[in-house]
């Protein structure tokens, strides 16, 4: 089969690593770390012009759409439009992530258990808003913000001047407990889940800093409650595809929930319509099924002929090196070594002169795996080890609270229900 991944980030080297197990692989535009699984093609990810005719150029049997950006931008409408079968959802489905207002709508309308939340726009909506839902404050840009228009504080002055920075915000109330991002496949009616992972989004070891993409995951999550990916199915994705159906909007491609395990039960913080970065890394990393078989499946109406995902043993864990400034502007064009192997996926790197340097805020992921949690995070220390560049930094503690069984589950999750 012939695939052309649409995106640049670290994601799309781990799709286009995973598909090119058994399919040619282009990637537009890609990066150096794609360059070594399949084809770059330098065209624009969000000109859905440029992608359809690369699609067409090259015969492709299914184009993937990574990013946010290309399909709030309408891209995989473009090649759908060409009758190649696309993974990925279109503008108007992709709206589940590109607007926080519409995820909530879509989740009222389908009873889907979420933050309450209010809308605002003006200086006096914001202030209501925050004094009704009290500290810790949780604004949120309501448009595209690559996973850095959340701020969550206990000063309600930085919350207001975040509030006025970005214009249009969802105000919402602060949800507790440990956070879950599971992933489902979906063709518009029938869902496929991914087993569950946990990302890691402040910039600093104790969960300390700003929220970046994301620095780290892995998967599975050993505290996870047995019945967890059942339940999530049931209450949140299902409900979900459906009201995307009823709305004449179908949503094809792959929905993220990402969830609190709070005290009164699963509450969605967010959707996204694409897969999660780094979530992915360690997620196909493991993933023993074809990826290139579901994604047709998904793409062309047929994921419910497939059976359930299949998983190796064991553990994987991603960690991510970012250059320095990162969340703010990263330092560029730093001189990386030891930025190919096994385990690594590029995001914010370039060649330049035949030299590998960065060239974004998260520049490689390491990826390690064991038969436990411990020691495939050492495996992805080890691997980061290898990497070097001046100025990069990474997080020390991921996934170290879950290897130690420090994550602490609210009392709710040991009732019957969650023991089945
Ligand atoms: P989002 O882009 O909506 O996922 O938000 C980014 C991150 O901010 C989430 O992964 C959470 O860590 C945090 N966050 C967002 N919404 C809430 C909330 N209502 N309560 C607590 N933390 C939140
Ligand atoms: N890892 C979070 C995201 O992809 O948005």
């Amino acid at each position: 089969m012939k695939v052309l991944v649409v995106g640049n980030g670290g994601r799309e080297h781990a799709l286009a690593w995973a598909l090119a197990k058994d399919s040619e692989v282009f990637i537009a535009p890609g990066n150096p770390g794609t360059a070594r699984v399949g084809t770059n093609y330098l065209v624009n990810a969000t000109d859905g012009r440029q992608v359809a005719d690369l699609a067409v150029a090259l015969s492709v049997d299914l184009v993937v759409v990574g990013p946010e950006a290309p399909l709030v931008a309408g891209v995989a409408d473009a090649v759908r439009a060409e009758g190649i079968p696309v993974f990925g959802p279109s503008a108007a489905a992709a709206q589940l992530e590109g607007s926080k207002q519409f995820a909530k709508e879509i989740m009222e309308a389908a009873g889907v258990p979420t933050a309450a939340s209010r809308y605002c726009t003006t200086q006096s909506e914001m202030e209501a808003a925050l004094d009704e839902f009290g500290a810790p404050y949780v604004v949120k840009n309501d448009g595209l913000a690559a996973g850095k228009g959340v701020v969550v504080t206990e000063s309600r002055e930085k919350a207001l001047a975040h509030a006025l920075d970005c214009g249009q915000v969802v105000i919402e109330e602060y949800l507790d407990g440990p956070e879950v991002s599971l992933f489902a496949l979906s063709d518009g009616t029938n869902v496929l889940p991914f087993e569950p992972a946990q990302d890691f989004k402040r910039v600093g070891d104790g969960d300390t800093g700003p929220n970046t993409g994301g620095m780290g995951a892995y998967t599975p999550l050993p505290w996870a409650p047995a019945g967890l990916t059942d339940e999530v199915v049931k209450t949140v994705i299902q409900p979900t595809i459906d009201a995307m159906k009823d709305r004449g909007t179908p949503f094809v491609g792959l929905l993220y929930a990402g969830l609190a395990l709070t005290s009164k039960g699963v509450r969605v913080v967010e959707f996204n319509a694409r897969f999660g970065d780094p979530e992915t890394q360690p997620l196909l990393s493991r993933l023993a099924t074809p990826l290139s078989r579901v994604l047709l499946a998904a793409a062309t109406g047929k994921l419910g002929q497939e059976p359930p995902l299949e998983w190796a043993s064991g553990f994987t864990c991603a960690v991510v090196l970012a250059a320095e400034g990162y969340p703010g502007t990263p330092r560029k064009g730093d001189e990386i070594t030891g930025g190919f192997g096994e385990g690594i996926f590029h995001a914010g790197t370039a060649e330049v002169d035949g030299k590998l340097v960065t060239s974004g805020g998260r520049v490689l992921a390491a990826v390690g795996s064991g038969d436990t949690l411990d020691e495939a995070r050492l495996a992805a220390y080890d691997v980061a080890g290898q990497i070097r560049f001046a100025g990069g930094f990474n997080r020390h503690d991921i996934a170290l609270k879950a290897a130690e069984g420090k994550i602490a589950l609210p009392a709710i999750y040991e009732t019957d229900k969650w023991k089945s």
